[in-house]
């Protein structure tokens, strides 16, 4: 059976080109979304205190932080609202004058070429902190879809590129779609969280954008993470529904997924290296357990090498400048 010793793997192992050569996966800042929080009520930035290097931006101080991102060459940013007020309805998510809607302004004003992302989801704006409304204590999956659209369009109005519904409700893609298309806004793509896992991986999330449920949890929406089958399922749904881009989150546990929904279907694929993810590495790093640098290049590497096309991630200013 051996080939030895004709064959010698290590021929093309013995030096940085060699290796070079023959590397089958690249991982490039083309490919990065880095995520923002912007908070309503603050003056100074404030870290997270799960996610260091991590912050919650006061508006005015958003700019430079974008043209920082800009200046690494990262392409895109997906950006998360964290309003004063909440109420049942996420009344916050869809106002005109909400805090996503005039960072999503502030933004396409100031750094136009950064491609603007936002998270459509009623979590962060609800004083439940479930992703729908609710009503006889369950999340209602048809009412709030309606709120979903209304929100999708009011970021699309105030100038974002690209809306990425994360509810996980039934139907929002579609939703999102014919409300956008009503609007005029028929070139307005869609990236959809298609599989999105109720995770424990979220933790250090809904510490930086206030959205801890306060009763029960996600797991009427969010998927069970012992299921592959049903995101394949979940990614035909938002592909017929309309979805431009489809999305597998987390991804370090869900690399498996990930090469799943790449093998079955033709649509551009991202992976959320989510925040427990990046918490990790941080604080293993932070311990000097593990070399950061190192372990974070082969998570992402990896997280390519399964089949995600872009990779939304915290560490995206650290990778551009590794990559320089
Ligand atoms: C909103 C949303 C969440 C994340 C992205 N969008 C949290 C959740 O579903 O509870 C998680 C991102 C991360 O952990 O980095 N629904």
């Amino acid at each position: 059976m051996s080939n030895f010793p004709t064959v010698r793997m290590r021929r093309t192992r013995q030096n940085e080109q060699l290796r070079s050569l023959v590397r089958e996966t690249h991982l490039s800042v083309e490919q990065l979304i880095y995520p923002l929080f912007i908070a309503e009520g603050l003056t100074e930035p404030r870290e997270v205190l799960s996610m260091p290097g991590i912050m919650q931006w006061p508006l005015e101080h958003l700019g430079r932080e974008a043209e920082r991102i800009a200046h690494l060459g990262i392409p895109a940013v997906l950006l998360f609202g964290i309003p004063d007020e909440k109420d049942e309805v996420g009344s916050q998510a869809y106002a005109a004058q909400g805090i996503i809607q005039r960072a999503i302004h502030r933004l396409k004003t100031e750094t136009p070429d950064l491609l603007v992302i936002t998270d459509v989801c009623l979590c962060e704006y609800t004083s439940h902190g479930h992703c729908g409304i609710i009503s006889n204590g369950e999340v209602q999956n048809d009412g709030s879809l309606k709120l979903l659209a209304q929100m999708a369009l009011s970021h699309v109005e105030a100038g974002a590129n690209i809306v990425a519904p994360s509810d996980m409700m039934d139907g929002r893609v579609g939703a999102i779609r014919n409300t956008l298309d009503e609007h005029g806004f028929s070139q307005l793509p869609i990236m959809a969280y298609s599989a999105k896992y109720a995770s424990g991986f979220y933790g250090p999330f809904r510490e930086a954008a206030g959205s801890a449920p306060q009763f029960g949890d996600r797991r009427s929406y969010q998927m069970d993470p012992a299921n592959v089958r049903e995101a394949l399922r979940e990614i035909d749904l938002d592909i017929a529904e309309g979805a431009d881009i489809v999305m597998v989150k987390p991804a370090m546990a869900y690399m498996d997924v990930i090469r799943r929904v790449r093998d079955h279907c033709n649509l551009p694929l991202a992976a959320y290296n989510v925040s427990g993810e990046f918490a990790m590495i941080k604080a293993a790093a932070q311990n000097g357990w593990i070399d950061e640098r190192r372990v974070t290049m082969e998570v992402l590497t990896g997280i390519r090498r399964a089949g995600a096309d872009m990779i939304i991630t915290y560490f995206a200013p650290d990778v551009a400048r590794w990559l320089k």
